[in-house]
């Protein structure tokens, strides 16, 4: 499979989406199915055996030298935001099967390519379901979790034809794990910026996400005097402008996405704004001193506007750090593509190695995407930069080979 073909079948994937006009892929709907399928017959392909594990995720094995032996594992995500773009998760997986089926059939190590199926959470609220089921970390609390139509992820798994009793099986001890590399897109514009290709990880972002809701009073839009209203959605506008002030002042990552005004009339001052609040940073105390201001902030907007401030987290995964010798895997994998000084900074993106690393070390390789642009279906790759990244990542697994003997 070579750079052409890995970006042809982000074309193909691109094309299974729940919406006709946008790509929306998510956590255990037909859509996933039906990418799962795909991936699997990639694999296949690839010479790898396959299997859909208890969670959902869809893996692939090449064994090594001898059956049964630990696995270095590579992959990434097939689910998708809402409109979202073509290469976010999915080149990884395909870069990941494109060398799987480069590699020599007698390594130290078995190497696994999983494609992960729910790194965004956007069906669910909380995100990583499939990369926590992986390493084990799941929290029984999540079946509760429901989506937008009511349906309860322990329904889904169900409907998906999964069985939650058996959720277990796919949880991975670290002993049977030599470590997990993941290939990406920056989702930012640092690599474009610096006229580079590639880049390796040190650190991934922190992050937490919130439901927020501001309540005041509904009332008439012509009859209500200015000095009686409580309108939610003014004290909330006020909130989503400090957010942004206050994260550019603490040097955190801070996004409103989604804000609803109730109950929706045009000639209806709203009573009730319920949004989000998505928080990240590249060092966790950060984050919280940011998000301790913000509410404060939130609390005094809502006594001077005679509102009420409720927040509910749904989502954390902590900021975690890149190891070291499988980040010298990647740089060496760099540098065989003719780079001499490769670049190395921390991921403002989330990615499923935040889960993954309570199992096994982590290291991602990044790729430059066009504008930095992501989450948006201008998402684009040059096909130069995903030959670079093909050489890189089968570098860096022979250099994990080595170190290994
Ligand atoms: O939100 C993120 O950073 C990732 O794309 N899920
Ligand atoms: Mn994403
Ligand atoms: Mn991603």
């Amino acid at each position: 499979m070579d750079a052409e073909t890995i970006l042809d079948r982000c074309d193909e994937l691109a094309a299974i989406s729940s919406d006709p006009e946008r790509l929306v892929r998510v956590h255990l709907s037909k859509e996933h199915r039906a990418a799962n399928d795909l991936v699997a017959q990639w694999m296949t392909e690839a010479g790898l055996s396959t299997w859909q594990d208890a969670a959902g995720n869809q893996c692939g094995r090449l064994e090594g030298r001898e059956p049964g032996l630990p696995a270095l594992l590579l992959g990434s995500h097939i689910d998708t935001v809402p409109d979202a773009g073509r290469y976010d998760g999915m080149l990884g997986v395909l870069l990941a099967i494109a060398v799987v089926g480069r590699l020599p059939k007698d390594l130290p190590f078995a190497v696994e390519v999983v494609a992960f199926s729910d790194e965004e959470g956007t069906r669910f609220g909380t995100a990583l379901l499939g990369s926590r089921a992986l390493a084990g970390t799941w929290d029984d609390a999540w079946w509760s979790l429901q989506d937008e139509r009511g349906i309860s992820l322990f329904e889904a798994f169900q409907d998906f034809g999964l069985d939650p009793a058996r959720l277990p099986s796919a949880f991975r001890r670290p002993e049977q794990l030599v470590g997990y590399l993941e290939a990406h897109i920056e989702q930012g514009p640092f690599l474009e910026d610096a006229d580079k290709r590639l880049a390796v990880v040190t650190s991934i972002a922190g992050a937490r996400r919130f439901e927020l809701t501001m309540t005041g009073k509904a009332g008439h839009a012509g009859g209500s005097p200015y000095d009686r209203r409580k309108d939610a959605l003014v004290g909330a506008s006020e909130l989503v402008v400090e957010i942004e002030r206050l994260s550019i002042e603490q040097h955190v990552i801070g996004t409103v996405g989604k804000l609803e005004a109730f109950p929706g009339g045009v000639n209806v001052i709203p009573g009730r704004v319920e949004f989000s609040l998505d928080l990240r940073a590249e060092f966790d105390e950060d984050r919280d001193e940011a998000l301790r201001l913000m509410f404060e902030a939130a609390q005094s907007i809502a006594e001077r506007r005679g509102l009420s401030f409720h927040e509910k987290e749904i989502y954390r995964a902590d900021a975690v750090v890149c190891d070291l010798d499988l980040r010298g895997a990647i740089e060496a994998g760099i540098r065989s593509t003719g780079d001499d000084e490769p670049m190395a900074f921390w991921s403002r993106a989330g990615h499923d190695g935040m889960a993954v690393v309570a199992v096994a070390p982590i290291a991602m390789l990044f790729l430059r995407c066009k504008g930095g642009v992501s989450h948006h279906p201008d998402e684009s790759v040059r096909q130069g930069d995903v030959a670079a990244a093909l050489k890189a990542y089968e570098s860096a697994v022979l250099v994990v080979a080595k170190s290994v003997e």
